[in-house]
């Protein structure tokens, strides 16, 4: 190791230990490897690009939900010194590459070479990418992440993802994951793989340090929404709110939040594209009518999952009226299963008071 790589490959480590000190932390022995081997990246990071002969390895670390790996990608990125660094969430980065596609195929590019126009815009000139929680559930978005891993790994970028799967996991649907076999052949041989699997999901360990509970947002029981400081939405209060190519409709469009029916924003025609642009605007959105998700669609689990997701990622408050969303599954279901990101993500929530007690 030179005496320059040794050093940013120490000062990321240093870096790692501070980080977890100062949010009152210890590494779980789970996150021990991949710090390691994303300071081991640092340091190969501190050639300029245009000494290294090709880029550092790609980087993919799965676990279940809150093993601490968006914190620990977020870390890294935070403490590379470089300019040159990107993270987009999933959701985020397929809203743009879609436009992006969209625009070079309006100007008669083919298919693929519109994919690769709007990956290199989206790129930059940056060398390192940040892919937060990478998963491909949508049959019809296949053909779209094959041709955008083929493309992301011959750049000369590294990339870092973090997901819930193990590359041979992705695209659980058995009708559809045959489709994404050559993707995960790719992912498997271009990428290090690292498991980040501890015992905790911290999301989910009582934080008597932070109220970061009361961060994320509430879930109340309808009649209580006083105790959040809320008013039910009056007559005349009603409006649209423009999203993505779409207007949704609103019970309440107020300065600091805006105010959904479950009905509207999870059961309608709406998508990821939509949250960004409602989570952009507004601090706070408060969704009333929740069912228990048992008796919704399952294009509306699927929609409030992502809807869970924006607002967790953008820290926008989610405020959530009606029934226990999980009420009803048992822990071992396959809904469950499905789910799983969304239960410890609400488990960031305060909940009513007589629960949060029991
Ligand atoms: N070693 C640790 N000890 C305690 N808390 C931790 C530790 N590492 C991370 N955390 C905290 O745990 C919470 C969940 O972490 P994070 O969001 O990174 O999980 P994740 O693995 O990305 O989850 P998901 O798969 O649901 O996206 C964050 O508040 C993070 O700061
Ligand atoms: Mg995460």
């Amino acid at each position: 190791m030179t005496d320059r790589v040794q050093k940013q490959y120490e000062a990321m480590r240093g870096h790692f230990h501070r980080a977890a000190e100062q949010r009152g932390f210890t590494l779980d022995p789970a996150q021990e490897a991949p710090v390691e081997r994303l300071s081991r990246l640092a340091g190969e990071l501190a050639h300029p690009a245009w000494r290294l002969r090709r880029s550092p390895r790609h980087l993919y670390l799965w676990g279940p939900v809150g093993r601490g790996k968006s914190w620990l990608v977020d870390t890294f990125l935070d403490g590379l010194p470089t300019p040159r660094k990107r993270r987009l969430h999933f959701h985020d980065f397929f809203r743009r590459l879609h436009e992006g596609v969209a625009h070079h195929a309006g100007s008669r590019t083919a298919d693929g070479a519109a994919v690769d126009r709007a990956v290199d815009e989206l790129l930059g000139n940056c060398r390192i990418l940040v892919f937060d929680e990478f998963h491909a559930h949508d049959a019809g978005d296949a053909m779209l992440v094959a041709r955008l891993f083929r493309t992301l790994l011959d750049r000369r970028i590294t990339l870092v993802t973090t997901s819930n799967y193990p590359p041979a996991g992705l695209m659980p649907d058995p009708l559809y994951h045959h489709l994404f076999e050559p993707t995960i052949r790719l992912i498997e041989e271009r990428m290090d793989v690292l498991d980040v699997s501890g015992p905790v999901d911290f999301r989910r360990q009582p934080r008597p340090d932070r109220a970061r509970g009361f961060d994320l947002g509430a879930r109340l029981h309808p009649g209580d929404e006083a105790s959040a400081g809320l008013v039910p939405p009056q007559p005349g209060e009603s409006g649209a709110v423009a999203a993505h190519h779409r207007e949704l409709p609103a019970k309440a469009v107020r300065r600091d939040h805006v105010w959904f029916g479950f009905q509207e924003l999870c059961e309608g025609r709406t998508a990821v594209a939509d949250y960004l642009a409602v989570a952009d605007r507004f601090p706070t959105i408060v969704l009333d009518d929740v069912p228990p998700l048992t008796e919704a669609s399952s294009d509306g689990r699927r929609r409030f999952a992502n809807l869970v997701d924006v607002c967790c990622d953008r820290d926008v408050r989610l405020v959530l009226i009606g029934a226990d969303p999980l009420a009803g599954l048992s822990a071992d279901s396959t809904l469950m299963h499905d789910l799983d990101r969304t239960a410890s993500r609400l488990a960031l929530l305060r909940r009513p008071a007589q629960e949060a007690a029991g």
